[in-house]
């Protein structure tokens, strides 16, 4: 579903992804972790083409990521993508912030636009916020405000960049739960987060990176108990004893 070929890219002199080579399949999550800077959220961002690239190929469901015009706007919206900060719409209701790109962007009608809404805003459990602004929500309904409003396009891949990060402890768990209960559903997932019982629980696969390259591709268990390489071993020893 997501095939990422040989892809380079440089900020400047910084060589930020090093001939990065990961192939997700329908229906995969994958985990990405690794130590601050070390270009995880660049490779999302490159994804869905927030962010060029230098060389290399990044496919969606075998469509070649073009690098502008309408095609490319096409091939993002499938592509959604949820961020460590929600970026909701201030001044519109919670309604409105899902119904809205599919009447722009899809040209669905208002009463489909707003079932569909209604039905995901049920799926996430905030259905009852619906008609609040996103201010007068907790940081983790705001958030799966944010997922709801990104699967209203009816993505194929679902990307999240450390979606609990700026969440209080206890509402981490209310926005992994909607997330697992996605991955179960078969959606092909690339999260970006260090919540280690999402990765073990939900994961098919953990990839970690370090100064921009994939140093370790492996299933959650063998991640885990049995990591190969010196950096996974000195990452896993620092997250797990923090
Ligand atoms: N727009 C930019 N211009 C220049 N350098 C950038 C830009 N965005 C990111 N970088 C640099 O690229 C490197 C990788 O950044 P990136 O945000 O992808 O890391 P990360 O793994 O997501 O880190 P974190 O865990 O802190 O979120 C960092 O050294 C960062 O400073
Ligand atoms: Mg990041």
């Amino acid at each position: 579903m997501i095939s990422i070929q040989g892809v380079n890219k440089h900020f400047g002199d910084l060589h930020v992804l090093k001939d990065i080579n990961l192939d997700v399949e329908r229906g995969q999550v994958v985990v990405v972790l690794g130590p601050s800077g070390s270009g995880k959220s660049t490779l999302c961002r490159t994804i869905n083409r927030l962010e060029t690239i230098d060389s290399g190929t990044i496919a969606i469901d075998g469509e070649t990521l073009p690098s502008e015009g309408r095609e490319l706007a096409q091939l993002r919206s499938d592509v959604g993508m949820v961020f460590q900060s929600f970026n909701l719409f201030a001044h519109k209701t919670i309604i409105q912030n899902v119904t809205l790109a599919p009447m722009k962007v899809r040209k669905v009608d208002k009463a489909q636009a707003h079932d569909r809404a209604m039905k995901l805003l049920e799926r996430v459990g905030v259905a009852n916020q619906a008609e609040k602004y996103p201010a007068q929500l907790s940081g983790g309904q705001q958030q799966r405000v944010a997922i709801a409003r990104s699967l209203a396009m009816d993505p194929k891949v679902m990307l999240f960049d450390e979606p609990t990060s700026a969440l209080d402890p206890e509402m981490i768990n209310e926005v992994l739960a909607v997330m697992t209960s996605l991955a179960r559903e078969g959606m092909t997932m690339v999260v970006v987060t260090h919540e280690m019982g999402f990765a073990r629980r939900a994961a098919n696969r953990v990839v970690m990176m370090a100064d921009g390259a994939i140093v370790e591709d492996a299933e959650p268990g063998e991640f885990f108990d049995n990591p190969k390489s010196d950096r996974a071993k000195d990452f896993l020893g620092k997250i797990l004893n923090h």
